[in-house]
């Protein structure tokens, strides 16, 4: 099964982007400092208060922690909100889902621990990424965090998808260009992950393979050049990726940066291109059918394409493994036993041997 939704409009963010569909009267808008500073937001902000209250929240920190978001509803327990506009990275969207169907009566934590289903109606939410990377505006969950417990983890649910996204490549290139890269390469991760993993399909792989021939043209010319038609290239395959994550699944690096990420306070991306210097070596090791299968469908050899691979991180400097996270050797065991979700879906995985041997090839 395959389907592309919500609505997604290309091209520059303005005023009449938000004449589409009403908004209502009370507007939440979640974005960061940066953000909201810049891009001629302001603006747009004045223009929507003409006909809207507008509530707006900029302090949304890295994994959308749960405190972060239990301010906004403590703020606006008050307050009916008729629309949510997130404008930010994957965590600012994330943080925006979750509250998207929590100024109900559920608990969005009770749902974070299945203590209860997802709700079926939500708030409708706008989703206006400024990083090309996540896929979170198109996805089917929201990554958040529990500072309390150390549990990152999803609520999940088609409802959970925003309702429309802008797709502005000028924001995106706003964006340093470190972070361009590292973000870039989480969509790398998406599209390589989503046609491995068992859950994938011949739709998902397709576009998978779609989306990595965009990254290997498109990506280090959009960071190194700051060219506004690569970027928007990268930016679209990035949220179709966000598809592939609903219909597909991600592998084991993702579930290992769940745990690597909150223990060592690096970033998702940061995660991911240390952890993968180990995941795709061990794949080939293991000789695992999927990944010669993606590299023939890219018209190359499996070699070649781990070489693309090798050959995109260092012309982006993104050349490292977990050591450079500040992960000892000694914790290589205990991180693996905390891995947690569907380690399954990676057809390398047996057992905790193999998160431990795709650690140790990734240091
Ligand atoms: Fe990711």
């Amino acid at each position: 099964m395959y389907y592309i939704k919500p609505v997604i409009s290309i091209g520059k963010v303005d005023i009449k982007s938000f004449e589409q569909f009403p908004i209502g009267k009370e507007v939440l808008i979640i974005t960061s400092k940066t953000v909201s500073q810049n891009y001629g937001l302001p603006d747009i902000f004045d223009e929507l208060r003409k006909k809207s209250s507008v509530h707006i929240f900029n302090h949304i920190r890295p994994d959308a922690p749960f405190e972060d978001l239990d301010l906004v509803l403590d703020e606006l327990k008050q307050v009916s909100i008729d629309t949510i506009i997130a404008i930010g990275g994957g965590s600012t969207i994330d943080a925006a889902k979750a509250l998207s169907i929590a100024f109900g009566d559920v608990s969005y934590k009770d749902v974070f621990y299945g203590k209860t289903p997802v709700p079926t109606t939500k708030i409708p939410l706008i989703a206006i990424p400024t990083t090309a990377g996540t896929g979170a505006e198109l996805s089917f969950g929201a990554i958040i965090y529990d500072k309390d417990k150390g549990k990152k983890g999803g609520i999940r649910g088609e409802i959970i998808q925003p309702n429309y996204v802008f797709i502005d490549a000028n924001l995106h290139n706003g964006c340093p260009i470190h972070l361009k890269a590292e973000v870039g390469f989480d969509c790398l991760t998406h599209a390589i992950e989503t046609y491995i993993s068992k859950k994938s399909n011949p739709i998902v792989r397709n576009q998978s393979v779609n989306c990595i021939q965009v990254i290997f043209q498109h990506l280090t010319k959009s960071c190194k050049e700051n060219s506004i038609e690569d970027m928007e290239k990268v930016a679209i395959a990035s949220s179709l990726m966000g598809i592939n994550l609903a219909f597909s699944s991600t592998c084991l690096p993702h579930r290992i940066q769940y745990v690597i990420g909150p223990m060592t306070g690096t970033s998702h991306a940061q995660g991911l291109i240390a952890i993968y210097k180990g995941w795709l070596q061990y794949l080939y090791n293991e000789k695992i059918d999927e990944l010669n299968q993606l590299a023939s469908d890219l018209n190359m050899s499996t070699e070649e394409f781990l070489n693309r691979v090798n050959n995109l991180k260092k012309e982006l400097n993104l050349d490292y493994g977990i050591l450079k996270l500040g992960i000892d050797l000694k914790d290589i065991d205990e991180i693996a036993s905390s891995v947690s979700g569907n380690v399954q879906a990676d057809p390398s995985y047996e057992n905790v041997e193999s998160i431990i041997n795709i650690l140790k090839l990734a240091i």
